[in-house]
């Protein structure tokens, strides 16, 4: 990126699914914005300017959902690397800022992967910013719908050590199939002590509340092609332990966000899990 915030022809803008990466940015910067905000993300917005807000409007109905979302995953990775986590993975990582902006224990070693274009333009955006990461950081360019873990093994990972998984507003994006292998593999290269975090959505949010927004998604071929009604049932059934899945309401009494629509779920699980590995 030149000095007046360009880039040259050499880096794309993210589009289809890597898109929606650039909409979650917005959602973190209009909270970072706010008097008391959940979290504070300093480049979300140079995201945003880089590729032009107007690229995400129909996306900004979320960020109610993003500002809860994303504090609850930096809650979970906080704790879980106080525990012991000393190597995180955070897949499909998209323009998520964490290894930069969290208080990461000495020694933290932390691995991106989302898709090459992606991370082409989000280097790109913070070596313009400067950025400096607070933890040992890597990136890792792979569709996670092929050979991810040799490319994650070439690039430092280790199986034998304890992991705190992110899987963040990935899974709606790859079909049912992909995403039980996607959690097969994770569960085998989680050490015992590992953790995971997760979001999903079911099917009468996304069939009701967020039909307008799916409809959005498939208009820039970033289809939602899978629905997950029981996070927590899913992710027992893969060898997990819950640690946390709280409900809608539960959300909002937490980070006193949603009670409007905590009303109207009642007590529905708000899709975010966080889980501990099964002996
Ligand atoms: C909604 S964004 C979420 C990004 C990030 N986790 C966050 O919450 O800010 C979805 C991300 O999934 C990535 N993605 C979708 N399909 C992928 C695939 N097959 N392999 C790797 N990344 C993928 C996109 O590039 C995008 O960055």
């Amino acid at each position: 990126m030149n000095q007046h915030g360009e880039f040259g022809t050499a880096t794309r803008l993210p589009t289809g699914v890597s898109l929606t990466a650039v909409g979650i940015a917005a959602g973190r910067a209009a909270e970072s914005d706010r008097e008391e905000p959940l979290f504070r993300d300093p480049y979300a917005q140079a995201f945003v300017d880089a590729v032009g807000g107007s690229a995400v409007d129909g996306m900004k109905d979320f960020s109610g959902y993003v500002a809860v979302r994303t504090r609850f995953f930096d809650d979970y990775l906080d704790t879980a690397a106080r525990r012991g986590c000393r190597q995180v993975v955070i897949l499909a990582a998209g323009l998520d800022t964490r290894a930069f902006r969290l208080n990461w224990p000495d020694g933290t070693r932390l691995f991106e992967a989302d898709l090459p274009e992606l991370l082409a333009f989000k280097e790109q955006v913070l070596s313009g910013r400067r950025a400096r990461p607070a933890c040992r950081r890597t990136v890792v360019p792979v569709d996670l719908r092929e050979d991810w873990p040799g490319a994650l093994a070439e690039a430092g990972f280790e199986a034998g050590q304890p992991t705190a998984w992110l899987v963040e507003g990935l899974l709606p994006y790859l079909e049912e199939t992909e995403n039980d292998e996607l959690l097969d593999t994770v569960g085998r290269l989680s050490a015992p002590g590992s953790e995971l975090a997760m979001d999903h959505i079911d099917s009468s949010t996304k069939r009701k509340r967020l039909a307008a927004m799916s409809d959005t998604l498939d208009g820039i071929g970033a289809t939602w092609r899978s629905t997950l009604d029981d996070p927590a049932g899913w992710l027992r059934g893969h060898g997990w332990r819950i640690g946390d899945a709280p409900t809608v309401g539960a959300l909002a009494a937490r980070y006193g966000r949603g009670a409007a629509l905590a009303a109207e779920t009642g007590a529905k699980p708000s899709g975010l899990a966080s889980a501990v590995r099964e002996d």
